[in-house]
């Protein structure tokens, strides 16, 4: 029998990417993609899988209790994958609320509507059924020059954005520890790759690369992340979701930090070299820093290399060139997400475009 993938936030960056890949490697599957389309949401992500007839799409919010039980009254579904959120700590600097309500309200009401669902007596549920919480190793904090996340790191949460993915972490881990509701949760470092809103600072730097723009980096540029190609991304939220143990969470990491300032220089030199020697260093404009900025994360992914023999199949070095190759063959994606609501977001962030 076929599975029935609930995936929520399937028109965001690593949504698509998700449905995509899940589609590609599953011709039997059936993927309902139900997202409300904010700014972040784009269904020409979407345009190789739209016409498939195992894919649906819904438009709907995951805070809507009625519209949600709908979908799982009309589908018989085995896998909610919960992509959908604010995703951008600078817009949870500014406007906080949308995160609270999107990220920890949104997440309970599907937790409440699967287990509705799903739930045959009281802690038994029918067979083969699972939710995944995508989750952010940003829920960790930020840590010094050594050290790394694990599982059972403590959760410390500096922005209000990290501070709302933690606390859904919280009530996803209550509802298995309380209701016995089958769950994983998977906390994932920075991923990039085609398809991702160019608010993050890759397709940002490499969109304003192409145009000659100035390249904002926040105060010095030494903060650190730990970059993810996001087609690993999925095949870590595909291994747990098939074989990892219910009330299960694992670390998904990239081993491979950099600077800030190192990933914008690394895209420059590209560029300068095969695109337009005019992209030069000179472009980089250092700007005011990120209130709170996190210092550096860095995931120790042993767990899921462990336990399901998971490891990212992409080196850093491919994974960046294919992605800025892919920025300049789909200029006219970047000119799809260029909206009005991007250039207003884009002139209160740096002055205008
Ligand atoms: P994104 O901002 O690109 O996409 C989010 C999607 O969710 C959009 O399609 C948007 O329309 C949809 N959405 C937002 N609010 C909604 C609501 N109330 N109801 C229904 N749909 C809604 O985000 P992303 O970068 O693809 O991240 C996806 C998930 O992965 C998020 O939960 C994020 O916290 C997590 N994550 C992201 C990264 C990263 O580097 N981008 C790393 C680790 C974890
Ligand atoms: P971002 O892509 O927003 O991801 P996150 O904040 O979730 O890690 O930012 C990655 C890093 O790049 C972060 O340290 C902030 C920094 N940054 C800049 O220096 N300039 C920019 O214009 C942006 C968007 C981010």
């Amino acid at each position: 029998m076929s599975n029935i993938y609930l995936v929520t936030g399937g028109a965001g960056f690593i949504g698509s990417n998700f449905i995509i890949y899940m589609l590609n490697r599953y011709p039997n599957i059936k993927i309902i993609n139900l997202d409300s389309l904010t700014y972040a949401g784009n269904l020409e992500n979407l345009k190789l899988v739209q016409n498939f007839k195992n894919y649906k799409f819904i438009k709907a919010d995951i805070c809507d209790s009625v519209a949600v039980r709908e979908v799982f009254k009309l589908y018989n579904i085995d896998y909610v994958v919960n992509f959908a959120a604010q995703s951008h700590v600078d817009r949870s600097i500014k406007d906080p609320l949308t995160f609270l309500n999107t990220n920890v309200k949104g997440t309970v009401n599907l937790l409440e509507a699967a287990k509705k669902q799903w739930e045959i007596s009281d802690g038994v549920y029918r067979d083969g059924v699972k939710y995944l919480q995508v989750s952010t190793d940003e829920v960790y904090g930020s840590l010094g020059h050594c050290g790394y996340f694990s599982e059972s790191t403590n959760l410390d949460p500096h922005s209000p954005y990290s501070a709302s993915k933690a606390c859904a972490d919280f009530f996803v881990k209550a509802y298995f520890d309380t209701y016995k509701f089958p769950i994983n949760i998977t906390r994932c470092s920075n991923n990039y790759g085609p398809y991702q809103f160019p608010e993050k600072l890759i397709p940002l730097i490499i969109n304003n690369a192409i145009n000659l723009k100035c390249l904002p980096v926040y105060g010095d540029g030494k903060q650190v992340r730990d970059w993810l190609f996001v087609k690993d991304h999925c095949s870590a939220i595909d291994v747990v979701l098939k074989n990892a143990k219910i009330g299960e969470i694992y670390n998904i990491g990239g081993n491979n930090e950099r600077q800030n300032i190192e990933i914008v220089k690394i895209i420059i030199s590209y560029l300068n070299k095969n695109v337009n020697q005019n992209i030069t260093e000179n472009l980089i404009k250092h700007v005011k820093d990120r209130k709170g900025h996190d210092r550096r994360y860095a995931i120790d992914s042993s767990k899921i290399k462990k336990d399901l023999n998971w490891s990212p199949s992409v080196s850093f070095e491919q994974g960046i060139v294919g992605t800025i190759k892919w920025y300049i063959e789909n200029k006219s994606w970047m000119d799809s997400v260029i909206s009005k609501e991007y250039k207003d977001y884009y002139k209160n962030m740096y002055g205008s475009m």
